[in-house]
């Protein structure tokens, strides 16, 4: 019976490394927007709770109240709502996407929650409506990897960024596009960043970038 369960296991984890190398390969040559209902499904409480705790990533973005937030690919809002708190009583967080339905879902979310300094929009990383030197912070978690070309989206990031702003980026090892910590460095050197400070472990991490 023991073997039993542990061959089981072991077919288990075969299978799911095998999808994971799949969609990888895919992923590769052929990128495209998650679909939502899989945002919905990484967002879930193991995530939030033991893995990259919503409250631990607010922290490292250093914030205070009044600043001007932008969240690029927000997904179910879990990490927006709680940075929106923390920039209470004048900070607005700005979360864009370029999919309808995640701006939709998260506008109705919001309404229902009473929350009224976040912003949902629609709008695309390589070309933000947003004034130069405008935003305070931005953040992109699991979200950059899967844009096509990150530089051309990070050089857009700096461009609205104010000149003693951060961009913070997450990545978390099961994403299909989780690119390594040099890969990601590289981007945003390559984009005309500054390395500040890095969090977290291979599986999980977050760094944070300047202009200067
Ligand atoms: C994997 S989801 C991130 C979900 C969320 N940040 C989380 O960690 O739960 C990535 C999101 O980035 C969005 N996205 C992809 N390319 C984009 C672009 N060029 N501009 C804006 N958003 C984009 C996708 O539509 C998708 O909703």
């Amino acid at each position: 019976m023991y073997y039993l369960g542990l061959i089981i296991l072991i077919i288990f984890l075969v299978w799911i490394f095998i999808i994971f190398v799949v969609l990888r390969i895919i992923r590769k040559f052929y990128k495209f927007p998650i679909p939502a209902f899989f945002t919905r499904l990484i967002d879930n409480p193991i995530r939030r709770k033991l893995i990259q705790k919503p409250k631990t990533v607010a922290e490292r973005l250093d914030l205070s109240p009044g600043m001007k937030v932008l969240e690029i690919g927000p997904g179910k809002g879990s990490y927006t709502k709680i940075i929106a708190k923390k920039i209470l009583p004048e900070g607005v967080v700005y979360a864009i996407d370029i999919q309808d339905y995640i701006i939709k879902n998260l506008k109705e979310e919001i309404e229902k929650e009473k929350i009224s300094n976040i912003i949902p929009l629609i709008d695309n990383a390589y070309n933000l409506s947003f004034e130069e030197n405008s935003i305070d912070r931005i953040l992109a978690i699991a979200c950059l990897p899967e844009i096509p070309e990150p530089v051309k989206a990070l050089k857009e990031f700096r461009r609205v960024l104010k000149d003693d702003g951060i961009i913070s980026l997450s990545e978390l090892f099961p994403d299909p596009d989780y690119p390594t910590r040099k890969k990601e460095k590289k981007w945003a050197k390559d984009a005309g960043l500054k390395f500040k400070e890095e969090f977290g472990n291979w599986f999980v991490y977050q760094l944070n970038f300047g202009k200067k």
